[in-house]
């Protein structure tokens, strides 16, 4: 198609979607392999109390993504963290710690899904789960090299899959409800949280629901009743899941178990094991590859924007794909594997986002005061004067649960802070160009 047509064609983009479909899209985006992937070690620390964690991490996501709706309408522009943190407080090193933390971070979050991958195909083949894992990465790196394009029926169709599996814990652990004490929780308030900002990843991906806001039938209603119910939608569905668990297995087992899932449906039914197992494969794998694609793009736009090193903005001329960004961004996926532990790179994951999340809050009460007459399609409610009561409780939120990470995991993401403001440095100090 010839390019004057492509940008007719998106010049013209239909606004056909309605709350439905845009609900449906936004619990599409949310629900992933992080619940087959987390839902072992978080029963481990939290207990049969494990419905909690998911309710505290709902909440959160809930409090974020009314700021991103806020700002999503003020500042309809792709790489949106970046932008607002640009409109809010100007200064470069921030907004680009903001865009390298998003890259870093899902970098991090494929190397956790894919040690989730390899824990399902170690329950399966005995191939172990390192090797699994970096052969994932491996086989999904080229699919994005050579140009896959996930189709948004592909998109639906691992949807349902993945759906089907956690409703089928759901029905599975009908019978066995009130076999615990769902008050229980074993390592108190302190472990619930802590399983919190480990369960937290099962929620990302509501901050991009946003972005099909040019699509939407009347977008400043829609978007954030839509944003508003995907993680009400998904936050009931966690609960139900968590309850069924810890109802069909106890929490000590599903602690220590590479394959959470399939060992509870095999304890529920036996011979449903191997399915599940299989389900989680498919639910894995297929967010690997949709976030090494998204990652890869991130760092491209970065190098173009002359964020990141000129070399990273190549494309290759057959395949028309940003080749050097998908290296790069797949060995630093592995890199993060060799961490080997699920729950550190699902932590270091979360850290970063609570970082990011922070800056979206911060930014949105900064801008009610430095830019109150900005237009805002869609405006956070519950106010005291200019002050926005609820993006405050979600920074305060945000900074709180940082305080439940490890010394490990906190290093790990100072490290990685570090390392962008020298990396920002040699930027501004032509080193890399
Ligand atoms: N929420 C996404 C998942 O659980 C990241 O896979």
């Amino acid at each position: 198609m010839p390019s004057e047509e492509i940008t007719a064609k998106i010049g013209k983009l239909k606004r056909t979607l309605g709350l439905f479909e845009v609900t449906m899209y936004g619990v599409g985006i949310i629900l992933g392999a992080g619940i087959y992937a987390l839902i072992g070690k978080a029963a481990g620390i939290a207990g049969p109390a494990l419905w909690a964690a998911f309710g505290i991490g709902g909440f959160v996501a809930l409090l974020t993504g009314l700021s991103y709706a806020e700002l999503g309408a003020m500042f309809p522009k792709e790489a949106a963290e970046f932008v607002y943190t640009k409109k809010a407080f100007g200064r470069s090193l921030l907004s680009f710690l903001v865009g390298w933390l998003i890259i870093i971070v899902g970098c991090v979050a494929a190397a956790t899904v894919a040690l989730g991958f390899g824990g399902y195909f170690q329950a399966i083949t005995g191939v172990p789960q390192l090797a699994a894992a970096v052969g994932l990465i491996a086989v999904m790196s080229y699919l994005n090299f050579y140009g896959i394009k996930e189709s948004s029926r592909a998109n639906i169709l691992f949807t349902i899959i993945e759906a089907s599996g956690l409703i089928l814990i759901i029905l599975l652990g009908l019978g066995h409800l009130g076999s615990v004490n769902y008050l229980e929780a074993p390592a108190g308030i302190e472990g619930i949280f802590m399983a919190a900002i480990l369960v937290f990843f099962a929620y990302l991906g509501f901050e991009d629901i946003v972005n099909i806001a040019e699509e939407t039938k009347k977008p400043t209603r829609v978007i954030p009743r839509a944003l508003l119910l995907s993680i009400l939608i998904t936050t009931i569905i966690y609960v139900l899941v968590s309850v069924s668990a810890v109802s069909i297995l106890p929490w000590q087992t599903l602690g220590a178990s590479a394959a959470p899932m399939a060992d509870i449906a095999q304890a529920a039914l036996p011979g449903l094991g191997p399915i599940m197992a299989f389900i989680a494969l498919f639910a894995t794998a297929n967010t690997v590859l949709v976030l090494l694609i998204v990652e890869s793009r991130m760092a491209w736009g970065m190098a173009h924007a002359k964020a990141l090193p000129k070399p990273l903005a190549l494309i290759h001329p057959r395949r028309c794909t940003p080749w050097t960004a998908i290296i790069a961004t797949s060995l630093l996926t592995v890199a993060f594997v060799f961490f080997g532990n699920i729950r550190t790179v699902a932590e270091i994951t979360d850290f970063g986002a609570f970082l990011i999340f922070l800056s979206v809050n911060v930014s949105l009460i900064w801008l009610r005061f430095t830019r109150p007459n900005i237009r805002r399609p869609f405006k956070v409610p519950l106010n005291i004067g200019r002050f926005p009561v609820l993006p405050a409780l979600g920074a305060a939120f945000c900074v709180g649960m940082l305080f439940f990470f490890s010394w490990q995991v906190v290093s790990i993401g100072i490290a990685i802070l570090v390392i962008g403001v020298l990396f920002h440095k040699a930027m501004q100090s032509r080193i890399f160009s």
